[in-house]
């Protein structure tokens, strides 16, 4: 609870912050918002200002540096930012085309009333000479009771009021005019108060949102079954169970709570293999040794093996790798084993992250995999963080396991990392292979999961 306090009031606070304190400038102080790049440098600090306060808020606790994740939460609000100023833009399109519309209608209505009180003034002249002066005439229960009658309704016609110069017929014409624009008054105030509703509306989704990943989504594991027929594995092993996780992200926001809730499905699954597929720890290779130690107490009768994701690159590969040597853990880089080769099983083969290739001259080497296992006629299950490598692998293994794209992590409704990812989150096949593609066990930046709860995958192979 300690580190979900600051998290929430800041990431609230933040949000907030951004949406409105622009708003609040202008309507307030127009002076300052005078020049409106100084406004937005202000709002822009404003964003900044409260990730940065979190980080230090989480990481004074712990004496660790605050650099790299202040770094990832000031991305994600540059980037929430642009999205704010992406909308701004849209509304303020929309204002433009509404003004228009309406400047254009405003014309329509001003010549339908000069046409009506031209011939207003034609009538006019046409019936009697131009009224001079024109009293303007008593109403007609006041003319009734200068008679001395009793006043009835039917004394009162609607006849238009006339005023000094001019006609009963533009006074009808003035009269219609008044409706009109009152009529368009209220229009106007209709629309105002459902934008209003709707920001609110959207601010308040948009919060509670989030803030609903980071309370309860975060932690709403999830296990994925997926039976998966494996071409030349031996009828002997149908049913043998694999369980994966990827992405743990062990550190901040992922501790024991979080790893003894994911684990607990993972055991659930009852897995003969459990393999990892990368992105272990987050950003800080402190965390290092609590995910090979709770790793290591997961009992499948063939063991558990790693792989590398890119996060562990950043993070440092050299200190996960060693983590895992002294649990007695295997990470497999471009490295692979025979499982149950005995009994007719297959080749797991774990491949290097692709970002690899910047930071120890490595990345994935399906040939070199291959190569470390002497049973080559064993059907191969291959493990690649990044599930594009899928493109290659593609008719050369009976299935590839991967994670990395966290299923999007934040879908609000849609899935915005489909325009960005080719392969996001479950099956796909191609050229007679399968990939199965991990929804992830923790977070990467905004600690939030909306509409793409964490997952453990069991899957189940069957002879082909
Ligand atoms: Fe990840």
């Amino acid at each position: 609870m300690m580190r979900l306090g600051p998290a929430i009031g800041a990431t609230v606070l933040s949000l907030v912050g951004h949406l409105s304190l622009e708003r609040v400038l202008e309507d307030h102080w127009p002076w300052l918002y005078r020049n409106r790049w100084r406004a937005r440098g202000i709002t822009f600090l404003v964003a900044c200002v409260a990730p940065t306060i979190r980080a230090v808020s989480i990481y004074s606790g712990h004496g660790q540096a605050i650099a790299p994740y202040a770094l990832i939460e000031l991305t994600f609000f540059a980037c929430a930012g642009s999205a704010v100023g992406i909308m701004k833009t849209f509304f303020w399109l929309y204002g433009k085309l509404t003004y228009f519309l309406r400047r254009a209608f405003a014309k329509r209505a001003a010549h339908a009333r000069a046409a009506l009180a031209s011939d207003a003034r034609e009538v006019a002249a046409e019936t009697k000479p131009a009224v001079e002066s024109v009293e303007v005439e008593p109403p007609q229960a006041t003319a009734a009771e200068a008679r001395g009658a009793s006043v009835t309704s039917d004394d009162v016609e609607e006849t238009p009021e006339i005023v000094e110069g001019v006609s009963p017929l533009e006074a009808k014409v003035r009269a219609a005019m008044a409706a009109f624009e009152k009529e368009e008054g209220e229009r106007v105030s209709r629309r105002l108060l459902f934008e209003r509703a709707l920001g609110a509306t959207l601010l308040v989704g948009t919060t509670s949102t989030v803030g609903w990943g980071i309370v309860r989504g975060r932690h709403d594991f999830r296990i994925e079954e997926v039976v998966v027929k494996i071409p030349g594995l031996s009828p002997k092993l149908d049913g043998y169970t694999i369980a994966q996780i990827s992405d743990v992200h062990v550190g901040t926001f992922v501790g024991d709570r979080e790893l003894a809730e994911g684990f607990e499905k993972l055991r659930a699954t009852k897995p003969d293999l459990v393999v990892v597929t990368g992105d272990l720890v987050d950003h800080d290779s402190a965390y290092c040794e609590l995910f090979a130690r709770e790793i290591a107490k997961i009992a499948a009768r063939d063991g558990t093996y790693c792989i590398y994701g890119n996060h562990d690159y950043t993070t440092g590969h050299i200190e996960v790798a060693e983590a895992l040597a002294r649990a007695k853990v295997p990470l497999l880089v471009n490295q692979g084993l025979a499982i149950r080769a005995a009994e007719g099983g297959f080749s797991l083969l774990g491949l290097d992250e692709i970002w690899g290739r910047y930071w120890s001259r490595g990345g994935p080497n399906l040939e070199a995999a291959i190569a470390t296992v002497r049973e080559t006629d064993l059907p191969r299950i291959v493990l690649s963080h990044q599930p594009k490598t899928f493109r290659d692998m593609a008719g050369k293994c009976a299935l590839q396991l991967s994670g990395h794209t966290h299923g999007g992590q934040i879908n609000p409704g849609f899935r915005p990392a489909d325009l960005i990812f080719e392969y996001v989150a479950g099956r796909y096949e191609r050229n007679g292979s399968t990939l199965w593609v991990n929804r992830g066990f923790g977070t990467a930046g905004p600690p939030s999961r909306v509409g793409a709860p964490p997952e453990v995958t069991r899957v189940v192979l069957v002879s082909g």
